[in-house]
């Protein structure tokens, strides 16, 4: 497809976009989540899809109407977003892994509802880690544009940097989560982009939709259609 307006910048491009927490079940009613509602990974599938691109959502659970134009992949656990992120990224241009992945989940499912044993007392759990998507598709890439995000309290550019180069990015979000108005939850957000061997670049608190399109231009800037 030849791009003949530059309002569309994503024209017969293919995005791909995780959103929300995951869910790892510890029996038929409890599961381990995170805080994650799934707003800026909502809002960079709206604006890919509004630059002219196909959209895939691949989402766990969220409370939030799917954009116009999408397509959106339900998941649940990580091991399914796995799945689910693996089949989308052969045909993707770019993809970009909003979506908060539980690093662990229990390491039985139990069958049954686990019931408190007699006398009570702790409840010791195990926890096994997940895959790493992001870091396993990213080693398997070949024309893809890689976008990690990182979510921190601490330490935010070391942190950060380690992310991008350990798990072979081309872009990173970074997150303070520790600040009000930033990442999980609210409407608005400030992010670190960083990307390797540039300076890093801080945004204005904004909307998550401005920040979408920030992320969205700079892959567009940085090469990611090339
Ligand atoms: N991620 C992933 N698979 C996981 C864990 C994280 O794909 N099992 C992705 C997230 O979607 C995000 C990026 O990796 O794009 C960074 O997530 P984050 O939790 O900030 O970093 P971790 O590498 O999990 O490190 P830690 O939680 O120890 O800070
Ligand atoms: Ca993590």
């Amino acid at each position: 497809l030849i791009q003949l307006t530059p309002d569309l910048p994503l024209a017969g491009r293919h995005v791909v976009v995780t959103a929300g927490g995951t869910r790892e079940a510890l029996d038929p009613v409890r599961f381990i989540t995170n805080r994650s509602s799934g707003k800026m990974g909502y809002a960079l599938a709206q604006v890919a899809r509004e630059m002219g691109a196909t959209v895939t959502l691949i989402s766990a659970t969220t409370h939030l109407p799917v954009p116009t134009g999408v397509t959106i992949v339900p998941v649940d656990s990580a091991s399914s977003l796995l799945t689910a992120v693996r089949t989308a990224f052969d045909d993707a241009d770019i993809l970009v892994m909003a979506a908060a992945v539980s690093d662990y989940r229990p390491t039985e499912l139990a069958t049954q509802k686990i019931k408190k044993p007699a006398g009570h007392g702790d409840l010791m759990l195990q926890l096994t880690e997940t895959p790493d998507i992001l870091k396993t598709l990213a080693a398997e890439k070949k024309h893809q544009y890689v976008v990690g995000f990182a979510a921190e309290t601490q330490d935010l550019l070391a942190n950060a940097n380690r992310k991008l180069t350990h798990k072979k990015l081309d872009l990173l979000v970074a997150n303070d989560v520790s600040q009000p108005g930033v990442g999980f939850n609210g409407d608005t957000n400030q992010v670190t982009l960083l990307r390797p061997h540039q300076q890093p670049v801080t945004t204005e608190l904004a909307s998550k939709t401005a920040i979408a399109k920030i992320i969205l231009e700079t892959a567009i800037a940085d090469g990611a259609l090339n």
